[in-house]
């Protein structure tokens, strides 16, 4: 997959559903009678649900599964019905109601939910049903199902072969060399034109004519259907969002102030921006954050030394062991732009560091994985390999899902959200992260491919879209939460979405790294979610702020407190 912008979850797990797990007999024998049937929400005084397929969703928790018809178009009944495919964790306690959770992406399915069941059961007291849904043009047993553009992954492969599709942007220190910035604009027309190839093979696929029906909004009016059929016509709706699923519940919110329950939105997503601007524009708020995440690694790195961190020496600091991430990264480059040979481009490690940045509990062996590439360079004298942790990394997805499966949901998602498209070129694009890279991130400011740089050649948009008004007054205050330092829904994000809402939304601040609060533990925090959702409590004001487990280390015998207040009192 190209990044992801905000999956919280580990990129390494399965976070599609492989084609295999369309064969569920008894679901799918089940679903084929919902055809025939008309189309009335709510019409379902319950679903049938029956014990999920070990094989398609995991877990340690039993969980079951359904069906739930939708309409495709909630506004024109004609267009015809689809359905959600739904899993389902019981309540182990007092049933309150039904907790919805979207896992983020978007695109990741709601298998990847009950993976964790035994942590939401936790977080919620078992108080509540945990359901999620596989949204519109994800998975292959909802319908929309999974957007796939190309028959053979061959074809994709063919179409992007040798461009920065194929291999990313190549670039050294913060991008200012002249013959990196020209390599990289002979480049705007021919991906402006495999963009738009890709577009049209979306439009052309078997999915292509229900690509209009996939998007926030609808996937908003679903989850509210579900509500009535669960929990009773106008009942209140619980929803838990990480990441995209911020973006969901920020509109639902906006879109439902009336239905609003208990909602928490985690890792907060720019929602003004997302629904105003063109969606690529987006990238420089996301990545915000990232060198001072990057010298949050190489401080707790330092202060780890060198018997814990493989790319430290001796009573180094984190400043210097900056500079030996920056020449590995520019050795890298250098390498790769000499010899397009070697796998391992400079692109190959700023995703591994991104990646990382995602997860505090895997710099440790990042750190190692760096060394080691590093060793190997020097041996060899040409680029050495990555390998346990690229395995799980970005960079194999760009080798294989993409290239294999080439999944299309995020994309699908995104830009059937994004507003129109304005003519926007693709030397315009590139010219933004060349202008990112030098003003906000010189290490990040240039990935590729990134979903959101889709949407400007994409034609086609949801039959719905919100873009405001942010701000209504929900029914209940809803709980919005950010860490300090989160590699791709910077604080400032979750901020300016609680300022927007007022009195109805309550904001807290984790004090830790990663990618929304489940990056790392903090009692204080879990406290907080369970008061919230059981016994209706919210902390005063806006400033609760949150520190993370004295036990969360960043390397092996290194607080996050320690680095945290080192690398903001800088
Ligand atoms: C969940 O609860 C329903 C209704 O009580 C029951 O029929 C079903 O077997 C339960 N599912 C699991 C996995 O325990
Ligand atoms: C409703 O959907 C039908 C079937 O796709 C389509 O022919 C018709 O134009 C749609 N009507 C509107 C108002 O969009
Ligand atoms: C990409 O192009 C190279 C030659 O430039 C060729 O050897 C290779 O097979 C191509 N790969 C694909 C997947 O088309
Ligand atoms: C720019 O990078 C190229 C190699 O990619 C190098 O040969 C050249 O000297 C660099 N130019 C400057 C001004 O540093
Ligand atoms: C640290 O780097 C060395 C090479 O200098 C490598 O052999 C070793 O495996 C690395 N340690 C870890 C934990 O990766
Ligand atoms: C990027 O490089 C230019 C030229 O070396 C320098 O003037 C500028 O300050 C740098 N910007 C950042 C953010 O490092
Ligand atoms: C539950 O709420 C009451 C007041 O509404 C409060 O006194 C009590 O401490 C809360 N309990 C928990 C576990 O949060």
């Amino acid at each position: 997959m190209p990044i992801s912008i905000i999956s919280v979850l580990k990129p390494d797990s399965s976070a599609i559903s492989h084609p295999g797990a369309m064969v569920r007999n008894s679901r799918t024998l089940f679903a084929t009678s919902f055809t025939f049937l008309p189309f009335i929400v709510g019409a379902w005084a319950s679903l049938n649900w029956t014990p999920c397929d070990p094989k398609s969703v995991q877990s340690e928790f039993p969980v079951d599964c359904a069906f739930f018809p939708i309409p495709l178009d909630y506004f024109n009944h004609s267009a015809g019905t689809g359905r959600l495919s739904l899993i389902k964790m019981n309540a182990t306690g007092e049933r309150k109601g039904t907790l919805f959770v979207n896992p983020g992406g978007p695109g990741v399915p709601a298998s990847e939910v009950a993976f964790l069941g035994l942590d939401y059961m936790t977080w919620t007291g078992g108080n509540y049903d945990i359901v999620s849904w596989d949204p519109r043009g994800v998975g292959f047993d909802t319908i929309p199902s999974q957007t796939m553009c190309f028959d053979h992954s061959t074809e994709f492969h063919q179409l992007i072969n040798g461009t920065i599709e194929d291999t990313g942007i190549e670039w050294a220190g913060n991008f200012t060399n002249s013959t990196d910035i020209a390599t990289l604009y002979a480049q705007a027309l021919v991906m402006e034109k495999i963009y738009q190839a890709i577009a049209q093979a979306c439009k052309d696929a078997p999915t292509g004519d229900t690509l209009k029906y996939i998007g926030t909004a609808s996937n908003v009016r679903d989850m509210v259907a579900l509500a009535d059929t669960l929990d009773g016509p106008g009942s209140p709706v619980n929803y838990w969002g990480i990441s995209y699923g911020t973006l969901l519940g920020a509109w639902f919110v906006n879109m439902f102030p009336d239905r609003v329950g208990h909602v928490i939105l985690d890792g907060v997503v720019n929602i003004a921006d997302m629904a105003l601007k063109q969606s690529y524009l987006s990238w420089g708020d996301k990545i915000h954050d990232d060198e001072k995440i990057l010298h949050g690694f190489a401080t707790a790195c330092a202060l780890a030394g060198p018997l814990a961190c493989n790319i430290t020496s001796e009573g180094w600091t984190g400043a210097e062991v900056l500079d030996l991430i920056g020449s590995i990264i520019d050795a890298a480059h250098v390498m790769e732009t000499e010899s397009r040979t070697d796998v391992v481009a400079s692109e190959t490690i700023r995703e591994l560091l991104l990646d990382a940045f995602y997860e505090p509990s895997r710099w440790a062996a990042t750190s190692g994985e760096l060394g080691r590439f590093r060793a190997e360079t020097a041996d060899r004298g040409r680029a050495g390999r990555l390998e346990t942790m690229v395995s799980g990394a970005r960079y194999s997805k760009r080798q294989s899902s993409q290239m294999d499966g080439t999944y299309f949901a995020a994309q699908a998602i995104y830009c059937a959200d994004s507003v129109d498209p304005d003519g926007t070129t693709m030397a315009q694009v590139l010219q933004y992260l060349v202008t990112l890279t030098m003003t906000v991130s010189p290490t990040f400011g240039a990935l590729w491919p990134v979903d959101v740089f889709y949407c400007p050649f994409w034609s086609v948009r949801a039959v719905e879209r919100y873009t405001g008004p942010f701000g209504k007054k929900p029914a209940r205050p809803i709980l919005v939460i950010g860490n300090t330092a989160d590699p791709i829904t910077p604080f400032t994000q979750a901020k300016q979405f609680a300022d927007v809402m007022g009195d109805g939304a309550t904001l807290i601040q984790q004090n830790g790294f990663g990618h929304a609060s489940m990056a790392q533990q903090s009692k204080c925090v879990a406290d907080i979610f369970q008061g919230y959702l059981n016994n209706d409590t919210l902390p005063a004001g806006d400033d609760t702020f949150c520190e993370v487990d004295d036990d969360q280390e960043l390397f092996p015998g290194v607080n996050t407190r320690e680095v945290i207040s080192k690398l903001y009192a800088e």
